[in-house]
């Protein structure tokens, strides 16, 4: 085991301790005049009256300037068989604007337009709510406009780094 004070850690340290948290993955989107996808694992339920969610962006992120630019957002929970989608919107060198998408097919929310990864196990439209300081990131709460559900989908994980899958009959999970 391998032990190190919260101050002396190193954000490598930090980065593998914080990755032992299995998670899903999900894509969050902007549309209209700031049309961008960013692939995101912070994604947190908060509440459900009134129906809230969160997303952490890091501050040098595009998705960061996006979101202070937008009153809406999407979110949309990734199925296993969308690893590809993860990695393209995680990708800093992938085109940026609409040319983006045209990797990945999305369809718009029926409330706010914003684009919603197609397939996605679920998907989200948001409006930004609040946005509280933290640290290197910002946590940006959502008011859960609309959902949609596709139950029958395995799910995509992540964990210490890498892809994995779920089935929803908790038959097994695979990293
Ligand atoms: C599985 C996975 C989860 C990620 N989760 C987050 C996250 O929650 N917040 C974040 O700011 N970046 C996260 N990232 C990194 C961003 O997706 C990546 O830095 C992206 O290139 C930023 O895009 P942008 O600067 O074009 O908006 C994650 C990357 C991966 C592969």
């Amino acid at each position: 085991m391998q032990v190190h004070s919260a101050t002396d850690a190193d954000a490598t340290a930090l980065r593998r301790a914080f990755g032992a948290f299995v998670t899903g993955v999900t894509v969050i989107t902007t549309g209209g005049p700031v049309p961008h996808a960013m692939t995101a694992n912070s994604f947190t339920s908060v509440s459900l009256d009134p129906p809230l969610i969160l997303v952490c962006i890091g501050k040098g992120a595009v998705m960061h300037q996006c979101l202070s630019e937008t009153s809406s957002f999407g979110v949309s929970v990734l199925a296993a068989e969308q690893e590809a989608a993860a990695r393209h919107f995680a990708d800093r060198y992938r085109p940026l604007g609409l040319a983006q998408f045209d990797a990945v097919e999305v369809t718009p929310g029926e409330v706010t337009g914003v684009p919603l990864i197609a397939g996605a196990s679920a998907g989200f439209e948001c409006e930004v709510w609040r946005a509280y300081d933290g640290g290197d990131h910002t946590i940006f709460l959502g008011k859960v406009l609309s959902l949609r559900r596709q139950d029958d989908s395995a799910g995509l994980l992540v964990y210490r780094g890498q892809f994995g899958e779920i089935s929803s009959a908790l038959q097994g999970v695979s990293v």
